[in-house]
């Protein structure tokens, strides 16, 4: 390395070293024997603190800090071995340093394929990326028949980095449509799901209840309960045309995994479509981790406007987008924008990485419902403990019985060596969360849910 670290600097760069080399010569039954377990073989260090970080993220112990991973393992700065089931923070679809995204990586790199460059001359791989994902909305079709068809999700906006500004962006496209068609109204109305969460915009957080002090009282936020007909049909009654937009998540991993039922997703559909207002679906968490690629397509229901970040790269490099109807394409080119948002390399990793999603459909469809399988075993075997497994395939929540208990099992899991989340910081949330990367295998999900068992027994 051509870069100058101080002497303690250099014990922590040969304990990555040693803890990479570590983690890559193992297979995964030894890893698994190791879970939980300090890898006395690499040399400690004395590691850097995060003082210089901002105070509400100097969280946790300081050990627990990643050192190095492969797949859904990774070694702590404290030599303790974990299995992620979150792939780190739910975008690392196919987990640590997958041997198939490194290749290919590398193969780009020699090619010269550009990082980043000005989002005005995007070039080939970009272009590509475009066109597959009208490709996956569209069934396979992309003749230029589709540009013409209303009823088609087949404009993508590319040239953004994070979700967050992907979420504000369609705020924009349905405020700017709401205008055009509904120049009358003098009040706009953004329907979402109680706990929702579409990122850290001024806007997108208003929808979850903050910043209600600045903003206008025209502009009028209503959340409703998730899967609940009767509210939904009673805010649109309320509302009716006045409605902008409906925001929704079909698996919202910010409310303990709670998973839409398909009804209510129709009735959504219907509604919105009475009252021109426009159908936003936030697959943020949800995209690239199901056979179908996108999951709307399970509701059988076209959006009007589909938002997608997180998994698409597998975490290389953020980059999200939108994709909707033709008809809605009002923004002018630097009107949502980030500089890194039209980037070569990350587009080409995003390609790769929908490759391996197409390819391993059938894949994930069986270990997904395998492991949810596994997971509603516990409901019968520890009733009144578990009370539900929330849901769907690889995203999932095992609802405990009360807040303490899933704090304590998140405690206990973490103990153990098994990384997850936990949602049990308000009223009447008890649940933890997994979302496994896809290069998760039948042993791995068998590991993970014996050692749910054996921490359910002792609590
Ligand atoms: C459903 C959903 N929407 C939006 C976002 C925001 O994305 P980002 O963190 O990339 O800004 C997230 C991030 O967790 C999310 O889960």
């Amino acid at each position: 390395m051509n870069l100058k670290f101080k002497q303690n600097e250099k014990k922590i760069i040969k304990s990555i070293n040693n803890a990479n080399v570590f983690i890559q010569r193992k297979k995964e039954k030894e890893l698994l024997e190791n879970v939980g377990k300090i890898i006395k073989s690499i040399p400690p260090a004395n590691f850097n603190d995060k003082k210089w970080f901002q105070k509400s993220f100097i969280t946790g112990n300081q050990r627990d800090d990643l050192l190095a991973s492969k797949g859904v393992f990774y070694i702590t700065e404290g030599r303790k071995l974990f299995l992620d089931t979150t792939a780190g923070h739910y975008q690392m679809t196919w987990g640590y340093n997958h041997p198939f995204l490194m290749k290919n990586l590398n193969d780009a790199l020699k090619m010269g394929i550009a990082w980043d460059c000005h989002s005005n001359i995007p070039g080939f791989f970009v272009k590509k990326l475009s066109e597959k994902i009208v490709q996956i909305c569209t069934y396979g079709k992309t003749d230029d028949n589709i540009l013409e068809i209303d009823n088609s999700l087949n404009t993508v906006l590319l040239g953004i980095a994070t979700g967050s500004v992907a979420c504000s962006t369609a705020m924009k496209l349905a405020l700017n449509y709401f205008k055009q068609q509904k120049r009358d109204k003098k009040k706009i109305v953004f329907v979402s799901l109680n706990g929702n969460y579409h990122g850290t915009d001024f806007l997108m957080q208003r929808l979850r209840g903050m910043w209600d002090w600045i903003f206008s009282e025209n502009l009028i936020f209503e959340a409703i309960e998730p899967n609940n007909i009767e509210e939904l049909n009673n805010v649109f009654k309320k509302h009716g045309e006045n409605i902008a937009g409906f925001f929704f998540e079909p698996v919202m991993m910010n409310r303990e995994a709670i998973l839409l039922d398909k009804d209510f997703v129709l009735e959504a559909r219907k509604l919105t479509k009475s009252v021109d207002a426009l159908m936003i679906v936030d697959e943020i968490q949800t995209c690239c981790w199901c056979p179908e690629i996108f999951m709307y397509k399970q509701f059988d229901v076209i959006p009007d406007i589909l938002i997608l970040g997180k998994g698409l790269t597998a975490g290389f490099h953020p980059l999200s987008c939108i994709v909707y109807k033709r008809k809605l394409d009002s923004l002018k080119q630097y009107d949502a924008i980030s500089t890194n948002g039209n980037a070569p390399l990350p587009s080409f990793m995003a390609l790769c990485c929908l490759h391996l999603v197409e390819k391993s459909a059938q894949k994930i469809k069986n270990l997904g419902s395998y492991y949810e399988k596994q997971l509603k075993k516990l409901v019968h075997e520890f009733p009144g403990l578990v009370t539900s497994i929330q849901g769907k395939g690889f995203l999932s929540g095992i609802k405990l019985r009360n807040q303490e208990t899933a704090l304590e099992f998140h405690r206990k899991c973490i103990k153990k060596g098994i990384w997850l989340r936990v949602h049990a910081y308000y009223q009447g949330h008890s649940t933890a969360l997994t979302k496994f990367a896809l290069v998760v295998s039948k042993n791995i999900i068998d590991f993970t849910t014996e050692k749910f068992r054996e921490i359910l027994k002792s609590l």
